[in-house]
């Protein structure tokens, strides 16, 4: 991370609200992403998370509140929002009949990279994630980890100021995670603002300088990992027996809980991430 400036958010979001007919998806959440940083977004399925992606994203309709991307209101305000934003979707949504490098195509000219630079740009940022051979084959005939890499690389071709990433590790492979995980850190690096989504709590806890935790549509925390593993104790002690977990403030807390357990089987280890969700979402 490159100067995260916490009274800079290039993400705010007031009481935003989305409903579908009576269910309520999104209820009420407010959070800022700040500029430079890289935030996840952590929560169950059906959390919220992809419907509070697509909503920032101009993509689905809010039911109410308020979005401003880097100082612009994407309602009222929608094409200077829109052009700051990069997303790939959980839900790829490439052309099927178009081929990869047609399909890049198509992104450069929606966000007006000149005609003279597309060629050098698509090259590059496809050579990031190894797109190479697949350039010239039909989107439908790819792998779901390609066509996600795919995806991945439409969204960054404009250099966007906020990248939204919604699971993009989800079906890759070791290698291309780790592809990604540097292209992640690399564009981060250079000043791109990144909010992603994911199910792997030690790859945000790796990658994320805060994360948020989502549950039922409603906002549950917010902080650096640090900050959330301190704030429910940074000693663990698993039951085995039970699955139970039970954080304490320091090592001495958690040996005399253990020994309470009377010879039961039982792990102490220091909180990670992992714990934290465990104990805010119950899953
Ligand atoms: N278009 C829609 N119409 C009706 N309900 C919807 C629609 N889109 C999402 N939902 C519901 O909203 C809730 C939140 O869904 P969402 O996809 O945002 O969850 P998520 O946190 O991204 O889950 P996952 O981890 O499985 O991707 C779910 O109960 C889902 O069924
Ligand atoms: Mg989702």
């Amino acid at each position: 991370m490159v100067g995260r400036i916490e009274d800079d958010p290039v993400v705010k979001v007031e009481d935003l609200s989305v409903r579908f007919g009576d269910f309520t998806a999104v209820d009420g959440v407010s959070f800022e992403v700040y500029r430079g940083e890289i935030f996840g977004f952590l929560g169950p399925n059906g959390a919220g998370k992809t419907t509070t992606i697509r909503t920032i994203t101009t993509i689905q309709k809010p039911s109410g509140g308020k979005v401003l991307i880097d100082g612009h209101d994407i309602s009222d305000d929608f094409i200077e929002a829109r052009k700051r934003i990069g997303i790939a979707q959980q839900h790829i949504s490439l052309d099927v009949e178009l081929t990869v490098r047609q399909n890049l195509i198509h992104h450069a000219m929606l966000h007006k990279i000149p005609k003279k630079d597309m060629e050098r740009i698509i090259k590059e940022k496809s050579e990031l994630l190894e797109l190479g051979d697949y350039m010239d084959r039909k989107a439908e005939k790819l792998s779901g980890g390609w066509k996600r890499k795919a995806s991945i690389v439409c969204a960054i071709l404009h250099e966007p100021t906020v990248l939204f990433l919604d699971e993009p590790t989800a079906g890759l492979d070791t290698h291309s995670r780790h592809l990604l995980w540097d292209l992640i850190r690399n564009l981060n690096a250079s000043g791109t603002t990144i909010f992603l989504t994911t199910h792997y709590i030690e790859e945000a806890e790796s990658l994320c300088d805060r994360v948020a935790i989502i549950d039922h549509g409603r906002l549950l925390k917010t902080g650096s990992p640090e900050e959330l593993e301190q704030e429910i104790g940074p000693v663990t002690v698993e039951d085995a027996e039970t699955g139970n977990c039970v954080q304490f403030p320091d090592m001495d807390a958690a040996n005399d809980y253990a020994a309470s357990l009377g010879g039961r089987y039982h792990t102490i280890r220091r909180t990670t991430l992992e714990y934290v969700f465990l104990a805010h979402t119950g899953y």
